[in-house]
Parts: C-alpha cells; structure tokens; sequence
C-alpha cells in the first residue's frame, strides 16, 4: 500500500498548480535569449564590496562572529529596526519600534498577511492586473478575488465602491511603479482609496517594492505617510510592505512590515512559528551597508534603470505595429503592453523564445480572473539599452506577424 497524496494534501492546496508559463519561462535560461522575463533586479549593480566588506568585519572582529551566527529576536535586529524607523519617519510614517517587524522578503509579509486575514471564503480586493506573487500568497488562504479595473490615475473608484461594499478582509495594492503595469496611483486617487477604505474600516496593504526606483515626476507620499497623517501620526488602516530586494539585494532576503501594534504583534507570533526570524547576519550586514550608502546607491540605480526605461519606451515608439498601445512609467521595472485582442500573449511568448530569442511574461498571469490574454509585461531592469533595443525590435516584428 502507499501513499496517495492527491487524497492527503489539503484542500486549500488543490488551487496551486504549476503555470504553463513558467514553464515556457525555464527554456529561456540561454545566452542568445534577450529576456524581458524576470522583474529582477541587475546583478551588476549589486554592492558587492560594500557586502563584502561588512562580512569581513564581522568575522575579524575578535569573538564577534558569534553573535552573529547565533539565533536572534524574532522582531528583528534592532539597529536595523531603528533604521527602518528613521527610514519611515523621513518619508512621513513616524512609527516606533513596537511598529516593526523584520521578515525574510516581503514576499513574506504577504503570506502572513494571507494567514492573517483571509479565512475561506473570504472576499480580497486586487487591482487587474496585480502581482502574481500577491496571488500565489493569498491563495491557499482560499479567498475571492474583487479584482479592479485601473484607469491612468489607479484603482477605478466606482469598482472600488462596488468591492467594498461586498465587506472583503482588505485591499491588496501597489501604489507605486505597479508590478506588472509600470502605473503609479496619483495622489488624489491614494487619498480617494483611503477616505473609502477607512470608511468600510478595511485596510489597506500597502506593497511599496519599486517605491524608491523614480526616475522622473514628483514623489507622492505614501498611503501609509497619509494614514499617519489622518490619525495623529499613527499608522491604522494600512498595512505598509517594504523590501530590501531592490534597492540592495534580494539574496539577503529581508524586507519589513510596519502596521499598528497589535497587528505587529500577531504578525511577530507568526514569524515565530514559520521561521523563528530573518537571518542574524544578513540584518546586520545589512544594517552595515544601507547606514552607508543607501541614498548614493539609490541615485545610481535610478540613473541606470532610467536609461533602459528609456530604451524600452524609445523602441517601442519606433518599432511598435499600430494597435499596440503600452504604459510610460516614471519609474520601477515594468513596461505593459497591450496588443489587439487577437493576440493571445502565451501563444506568443512561446514563438518568441523559438522564433526570435526574446521573453516576456504573458500579462494573463497577473489577473486574478485570468483576463489579459492580449497582454504583455515587459522587464527593462536586466539589459542594457542597446539590447533593450534590439529585443523590442524582435518583439514587435513578431506582434506585427500575429495581428
Ligand atoms: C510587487 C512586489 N512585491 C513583493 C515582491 C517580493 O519581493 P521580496 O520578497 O524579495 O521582498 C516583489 C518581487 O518581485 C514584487 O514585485
């Protein structure tokens, strides 16, 4: 007799499959493949040295090694929560360190706001498109989606009204350089999105992964910044997701989550019981690095993407067949191009990979409802502008062919 694993899994597993696209997306691990695939960002401009340097310190110091290696607070390393702190307080969210918690990526935050919130059943606000790995976190939490239209301004209000009137757990959204659409919320709409959240008293997740990667246009605040700044400088109604992934490295894995007290301290039992905390040494040389050189890094990084931003929008508007329209971000990683709806996006990413050694991610997979099957998210974060070029270029030959 053995095991029949299909009957043992839980149920709440039985909605995570492996998609037919990432699939495709393995095939492209190849030299001669310009990929636009991954929003990942360029190891290149990783800072090697000053990562380097940091370890060293610690392991020369006499005995001080230990301390690093050893298990640690489940909260986080406190100079880097007082960091962080300093870090929210600049940018309008003057939280203390009873508002902090330090997790492994904030990929991590989302599963536990996942366990958190949603039980089966439950109804969970996302924009359309949103970001797959929201999706893969939330969903074996069982939840609905409410998935939202955007318009150039962010989250359309009459669906948001709509959603919310269906009582969901809360609303799950990138405000900034939005993974995968490049589409900023403005600040008329943030403020709109609050007034409505805070009066249906659902909160706000707040998933600020591009937030730091402008590379034009004015900065808006935060939704956590504003909700601070309606409740006495306390953060209530939002629930702020931060990462270290893609302003230093994402291997370190940590990102941090700020929330009220008593949201924090639930979310600090959960680290506990999933993984006890965020590696020692990796906070504290990161702590190490970002007391350093977090603003100059910053303002390299933004000088560098914004040249293959550029890249990307220049060939598209000199490549592009007609009826192929796509967003101008101001910053982050993402273009998002939308074909006519004859264009089916997975059908020609696998044309793309065989035909042409170019890939994408098919926009589909970022819809809750698997809409978007015309769609196509394009990452410039990884090639350099003269390849940035050359792959729209053998992109759009193929969008003219499949129109
Ligand atoms: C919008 C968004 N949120 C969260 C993450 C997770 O990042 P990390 O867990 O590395 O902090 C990503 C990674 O691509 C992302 O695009």
């Amino acid at each position: 007799m053995s095991v029949d694993w299909g009957h043992v899994f839980a149920s709440r597993v039985g909605g995570m499959t492996a998609s037919e696209i990432r699939e495709l997306l393995k095939l492209i691990d190849r030299p001669e493949i310009i990929s636009f695939a991954g929003g990942i960002p360029d190891p290149d401009f990783f800072p090697t040295s000053a990562l380097a340097r940091a370890y060293e310190k610690i392991f020369q110091s006499n005995g001080g090694a230990g301390g690093a290696l050893q298990y640690s607070i489940t909260e986080g390393f406190t100079p880097l929560r007082e960091w962080i702190c300093a870090y929210m307080e600049r940018n309008g969210v003057p939280v203390g360190l009873d508002s902090v918690l330090v997790t492994n990526g904030s990929q991590q935050v989302l599963e536990f706001v996942g366990k958190l919130l949603i039980g089966p059943g439950d109804k969970v606000v996302v924009t359309r498109p949103t970001y797959l790995g929201a999706l893969q976190a939330f969903s074996p939490y069982e939840p609905s989606y409410l998935s939202i239209p955007m318009d150039e301004e962010g989250p359309e209000l009459s669906a948001l009204d709509a959603a919310l009137a269906q009582k969901p757990k809360f609303f799950y959204l990138v405000p900034d350089f939005q993974n995968p659409n490049g589409t900023t919320v403005s600040l008329a709409r943030r403020e709109a999105i609050l007034d409505r959240c805070a009066a249906a008293g659902v909160p706000v997740v707040e998933d600020t992964a591009y937030s730091e990667l402008r590379y034009d246009g004015e900065s808006l605040p935060l939704m956590a910044a504003l909700d601070c700044a309606r409740n006495g400088g306390k953060l209530t109604n939002v629930i702020y997701c931060g990462t270290f992934s893609k302003t230093m490295v994402p291997a370190l894995r940590v990102g941090w989550v700020n929330a009220a007290p008593e949201v924090i301290n639930r979310l600090v039992l959960m680290k506990q019981a999933a993984d006890l905390h965020a590696s020692t040494i990796n906070q504290i040389v990161l702590h190490d690095v970002v007391s350093q050189i977090f603003d100059s890094h910053i303002k390299h990084l933004r000088s560098q993407y914004k040249e293959r931003r550029d890249a990307m929008l220049a060939a598209l508007d000199e490549f592009a067949p007609p009826g192929v329209t796509w967003t101008k971000p101001e910053g982050g990683m993402f273009v998002w191009v939308e074909a006519p709806e004859t264009v089916n996006g997975t059908a020609l990413l696998e044309r793309a990979i065989k035909e042409a050694n170019v890939a994408f991610v098919p926009g589909s997979a970022f819809h809750a409802d698997r809409s978007g099957q015309n769609t196509l998210r394009l990452s410039f974060s990884v090639n350099k502008p003269e390849r940035v070029r050359e792959g729209v270029r053998r992109l759009c030959a193929l969008l003219k062919e499949s129109i």
